[in-house]
């Protein structure tokens, strides 16, 4: 990730006696939101996911990422059922030679409102109709919560943590133990917007479906890093990519490719298929993949048209307004904090040849 994306705001208000002060000047800047050990090896890595088309690549750049180590699978609701998720991320692993993960199933619907699957997006099995063999991976026995709470506290300052579904498991963690927050490296999740939602006008998907959970993210006061449509929609998967991958003969090449053209004909990405999630995952194999701005984000929980929206304040500031006889008025600017990473700039062509080439070797 750049690390430092600087923009100033400056306000000048006009006082009685004509005269101009600037109120405020807000530098808005990012810092890498994550700390890769030094020396220590390859990033460990929790994925949080509801596979999920683009889940299942994301899951397949992790395994197939010498810098990372995923270290667990927490399966939630979204895309598809838990069930279904968790059988297709049992495949998954399995195909790639990985029962060594574990992988646990979580939350089977949101902290307060009906699940909304998405079988437009991902196809009747949630893998765009790529057929896999049956997993000869056992589950994890542990729910998907727990498991993320027994790493963390096994790798104290040593996990990222990628969500890349809706936020239920992760709020659930936190609550049930707020001691991972301050243990966790940085969450680098997949959600969000503040240029317009793709399930209606304003909300993204992930955050679409569990508002409340993703409220307890945002605010959860640990490094956040948000891959949302922002960025995710400039990284797409052309015709051009899955011949690559079609003229491959392993495995992997075959079911990324299958995933590929599903996308694709679904065409959710400017000019191509839209591979949201794996974008998550790369931006931690390679944080110069992402330009980000460090901004105020609150997520809409209200709202008639906005509920599940990302609003950033660009500026970091808000007016501050005072009762005036039969009227407020507004006599400054109160400074906010930044609490999230935002990605605003992607070399999306650098990420999938990265993801088409990784993928195409197996
Ligand atoms: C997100 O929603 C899901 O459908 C995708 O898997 C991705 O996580 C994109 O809005
Ligand atoms: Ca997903």
């Amino acid at each position: 990730m750049q690390s430092c994306s600087r923009r100033g705001h400056s306000k000048f208000w006009q006082i009685s006696g004509g005269l101009l002060i600037v109120i405020a000047t807000i530098a808005v800047c990012a810092k890498a939101s994550w700390a890769t050990p030094a020396a220590s090896g390859p990033q460990k890595v929790i994925i949080d996911s509801d596979p999920g088309t683009d889940d299942a690549l994301a899951m397949l750049l992790a395994l197939y990422s010498p810098e990372l180590d995923v270290k667990g699978i927490s399966i939630v609701a979204g895309n598809v059922t838990a069930d279904m998720g968790f059988d297709d991320a049992l495949r998954l692993v399995s195909l790639a030679g990985r029962c060594d993960i574990p992988v646990a199933k979580g939350a089977d619907h949101p902290l307060l409102q009906r699940l909304v699957t998405g079988t437009y997006w991902n196809g009747a099995n949630g893998l765009g109709g790529a057929e896999t063999p049956s997993s000869k991976c056992q589950g994890d026995k542990r729910f998907g919560p727990d498991l993320i709470i027994d790493l963390v506290h096994k790798y104290p300052h040593e996990i990222v943590l990628i969500p890349i579904g809706p936020l239920t498991n992760i709020a659930l963690a936190v609550r049930k133990d707020p001691s991972i927050i301050p243990l966790i490296n940085g969450v680098v999740l997949m959600g969000g917007s503040i240029s317009g939602g793709n399930v209606n006008g304003a909300a993204e998907y992930n955050i679409y479906q569990d508002p409340e959970a993703a409220s307890i993210v945002f605010n959860a006061g640990w490094p956040l890093t948000m891959v949302g449509l922002d960025v995710t929609e400039k990284a797409a998967i052309l015709v051009a990519d899955a011949k690559k991958l079609e003229a491959q003969p392993g495995p992997i090449a075959h079911f990324a490719a299958t995933v590929a053209r599903y996308q694709i004909s679904i065409g959710e990405a400017t000019g191509g298929g839209a591979v949201h999630d794996a974008l998550a995952v790369g931006a931690v194999v390679d944080p110069t993949l992402l330009q980000t701005k460090y901004l105020r984000v609150d997520v809409e929980t209200g709202g008639e048209f906005a509920r599940g929206e990302t609003v950033a304040n660009r500026f970091g500031t808000v007016e501050k307004s005072v009762p005036s006889g039969d009227h407020w008025d507004t006599i400054g600017l109160t400074p906010i904090q930044p609490n999230v990473h935002v990605g605003v700039g992607v070399d999306g062509r650098r990420f999938i040849d990265m993801l088409i080439t990784r993928l195409g070797a197996h």
